[in-house]
């Protein structure tokens, strides 16, 4: 039986992951979990220990190979594959998303962009054009479509994602502020910029 893997792990695998896509574009090609931790300030056994959840991916004393490490990482994180992605709302949010071209380089494609406002229809993100909700099922049916990003607000993204439920969409990154009862088949990944914001409000306040 494959051994579950906690949320908090796979939370930390990102940060792990930009760290080593650094260490390999500077031409590192080994690093202990010593130098590793001295780099990214969390403790070398809890490097050890996040990492021996996948077998521990190098020798002790030997240091990890920089290449390989991030291929696995890669892997485990599902970057070694592509992911076609829609945007719905094409507001200030969606059109700073579709803009932003670093999620390509991760493998993750900017497919189509969609909203209910007749004045954005039509225009375009990009070089993708905005198209109307009607459209919607049948292009994640026909493009192969596997996460949505919802950037609208909360009142309408509760029915938008039933809609996506109905079409078998497999992961919403899901901006709204609320929060999307949906089969367990389908990931949710919530995003609160703000929740950022309030705990730098807090360190402040301390
Ligand atoms: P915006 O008003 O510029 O854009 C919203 C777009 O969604 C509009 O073009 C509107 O026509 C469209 N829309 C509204 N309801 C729709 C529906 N049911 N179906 C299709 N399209 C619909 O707003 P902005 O600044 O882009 O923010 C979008 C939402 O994201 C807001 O509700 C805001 O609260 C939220 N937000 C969340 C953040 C976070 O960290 N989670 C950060 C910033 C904004």
């Amino acid at each position: 039986m494959e051994k579950e893997i906690s949320q908090a792990v796979i939370s930390r695998l990102p940060r792990y992951f930009r760290y080593l896509e650094e260490l390999r574009l500077s031409g590192v090609e080994r690093i202990s979990s010593q130098e590793l931790s001295k780099l990214m300030k969390v403790t070398a056994s809890q490097i050890r220990q996040d990492f021996n959840n996948f077998g521990g991916f190098g020798q002790q004393g030997y240091g990890y190979n920089v290449e390989f490490l991030y291929q696995e990482i890669a892997k485990i994180l599902g970057l070694d594959r592509k992911h076609n992605f829609i945007i719905i709302g094409a507001g200030n949010l969606g059109r700073a998303l579709g803009n932003y071209l670093n999620f390509e380089r991760r493998g993750f494609l900017f497919k189509g962009m969609f909203d209910q406002n007749p004045d954005l229809i039509g225009t375009t993100v990009r070089g993708t054009t905005v198209m109307p909700m009607e459209e919607l099922e049948d292009f994640i049916r026909n493009n192969d479509i596997e996460i949505a990003v919802l950037t609208i607000p909360k009142t309408g993204a509760v029915s938008v994602a039933d809609r996506l439920a109905s079409c078998n969409i497999r992961g919403i990154w899901n901006f709204a502020h609320v929060d999307l009862n949906l089969p367990g088949t389908i990931q949710v990944e919530n995003v609160h910029l703000s929740d950022s914001l309030m705990k730098l409000s807090y360190n402040l306040t301390e």
